[in-house]
């Protein structure tokens, strides 16, 4: 199959979080099993393993309403593949490092940025001739991609194309003023409460999800819950209405990036049959985070954006108890929320050498700090799927999440006396539920070492691998494709 993936962020080019990191590896793992895939996205100013790309001569114009844009066009392979990616250069939208806030500093500019994003895969791959089967659109920046081609007529190259829409997270919708339909130049009959209407402005994630042929998001969990009022974000009842086209696929791993054997980012090595290498790495770790130096005592990492979703406001609300009432040390990677930021510093502060914090993106100490942890903590309110849960796994780091989405469906809770789980999986998103897990996790490090080797080994046995996964999204290629050509027929 012909496969474009369009996303605003792609791994190691550019990452904000999990987005980038799925849409890297799996279309590695698609092209892997054969398929054409290459991917587009937004050349931003600053990017990593960009050297040795190039730019083609001929510029991209995008037709949108009433004007023509103009964007340069660079080319390179995703590493550690042969899979071509294409960078759209186009100063004012997207000339700055930041994926969502472009170089105005103005998100209202969002609409515009993304509308080209969108419309811009379309004149592309006609550009190009490279016609696909199918355009996998990833999150809201891309919602208008389906709209685009539904509105296109079928005699030109791109208007047999289907769509396939990948909810990774449904809490963004990117609301914008209905004046960006004119701006678009979609037509005013797409506007309106089954397509891309919502309270009178318009809603690219519901267009996208109106309007893609097949919808899919990461976990099977979360393709139920966001079904749900309570999960739905507003989209609930859509989401019901398209339930016979939703599918939820866990995501993987890039078992190349993360692995604690080969890890380019971690000062040791080991595996499940050697061990030895995870103390020199929980020492690094340590030290990294001005922790004391100590391999009896239990380490509790986060790697996370820090946003209302992960419920770290939870943690920081519990460290006093944990801090006062077990002997426990924790390290915490993240940026986000200002409030949350201040709290994690004040408590470095507060208890020097057993609470360490980096605030900022990392991501050689995010392997660090996920590797050299015995427990890695996601206290998350919702959760789509989740990778740290999984990277933790990998690197018999032991996980301490809450039952929602993806951790539901990746983490086996520990039973004690049996040995059997691969983490501690608590229920409510209450500081109370939060300080019992952690106090479990602790309790059971001190006290059955041989069971928490066991939670260590047993989630170092998982398969996080693509494989299984990317056989999943060949199904729901084939199954757009068969929807959408039955449309002409
Ligand atoms: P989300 O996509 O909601 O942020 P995921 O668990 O799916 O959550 O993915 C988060 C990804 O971003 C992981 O690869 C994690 O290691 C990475 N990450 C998050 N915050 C940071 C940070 N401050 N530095 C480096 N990597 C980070
Ligand atoms: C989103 C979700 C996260 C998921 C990631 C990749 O950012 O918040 O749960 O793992 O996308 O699909």
């Amino acid at each position: 199959q012909r496969i474009l993936m369009l996303a605003p962020e792609v791994a190691p080019f550019k990452k904000v979080g999990g987005l980038a990191d799925v849409v890297g590896a799996l279309s590695k793992s698609l092209a892997a099993r054969g398929h054409d895939v290459r991917i587009l996205m937004p050349r931003y100013s600053e990017m990593n393993d960009f050297d040795g790309a190039q730019a083609l001569e001929r510029p991209l114009i995008v037709r949108l309403g009433g004007h023509e844009a103009y964007g340069r066009i660079w080319q390179h392979t995703l590493p550690g593949s042969e899979v071509p990616c294409y960078f759209i250069e186009h100063n004012q939208y997207f000339g700055a490092s930041s994926v969502y806030v472009g170089p105005s500093g103005n998100e209202d500019d969002n609409g515009q940025r993304f509308t080209f994003l969108s419309r811009a895969a379309i004149d592309f791959c006609e550009q190009m001739d490279w016609i696909p089967d199918v355009v996998h659109c990833h999150d809201w920046p891309c919602g208008l991609t389906p709209v685009y081609l539904n509105t296109t007529e079928a005699e030109r190259p791109m208007g047999r194309a289907a769509s396939v829409f990948t909810i990774h997270n449904l809490e963004h919708h990117g609301w914008f003023h209905r004046s960006l339909l004119q701006f678009a130049g979609l037509p005013n009959s797409v506007f309106r409460s089954d397509g891309l209407e919502s309270m009178g402005e318009l809603n690219m994630l519901k267009g996208g999800l109106y309007h893609a042929t097949k919808i899919s998001t990461v976990s099977p969990t979360y393709a139920r819950e966001v079904q749900t009022p309570d999960g739905g974000c507003g989209l609930n009842a859509l989401l019901r209405f398209r339930s016979s086209d939703l599918i939820g696929v866990l995501n993987g791993v890039d078992l190349d990036e993360w692995n604690p054997e080969t890890d380019p980012h971690i000062p040791a090595h080991y595996s499940a049959q050697d061990f030895s290498g995870k103390a020199e790495v929980k020492a690094a770790l340590q030290k990294a985070y001005g922790l004391e130096v100590d391999s009896t005592r239990p380490l509790f990492t986060v790697v996370s954006r820090l946003v209302n979703q992960k419920g770290l406001d939870l943690l920081a609300a519990c460290c006093d108890r944990l801090m006062s009432d077990m002997q426990i040390q924790i390290a915490v990677l993240g940026t986000g929320e200002p409030s949350l930021e201040y709290s994690f510093d004040q408590l470095t502060k507060r208890y020097p050498g057993r609470f360490g914090c980096y605030l900022g993106f990392n991501n050689k100490l995010a392997h660090l700090t996920i590797a050299g942890a015995d427990c890695f903590v996601m206290p998350s309110r919702f959760e789509p799927c989740g990778l740290g849960q999984m990277y933790a796994m990998r690197y018999g780091t032991v996980p301490v999440v809450r039952a929602t989405g993806g951790l539901i469906d990746t983490v086996e809770q520990f039973a004690e006396g049996q040995g059997t789980g691969t983490g501690f999986v608590f229920n409510q998103a209450t500081v109370d539920a939060l300080y019992y897990a952690i106090g479990w996790a602790c309790a059971t490090y001190y006290d059955r070492p041989q069971e928490f080797r066991n939670l260590q080994l047993n989630g170092m046995a998982g398969d996080y691998s693509w494989d299984a996964s990317a056989v999943k999204y060949e199904s729901i290629y084939n199954w757009a494709v068969s929807t959408r050509l039955a449309a002409f027929a």
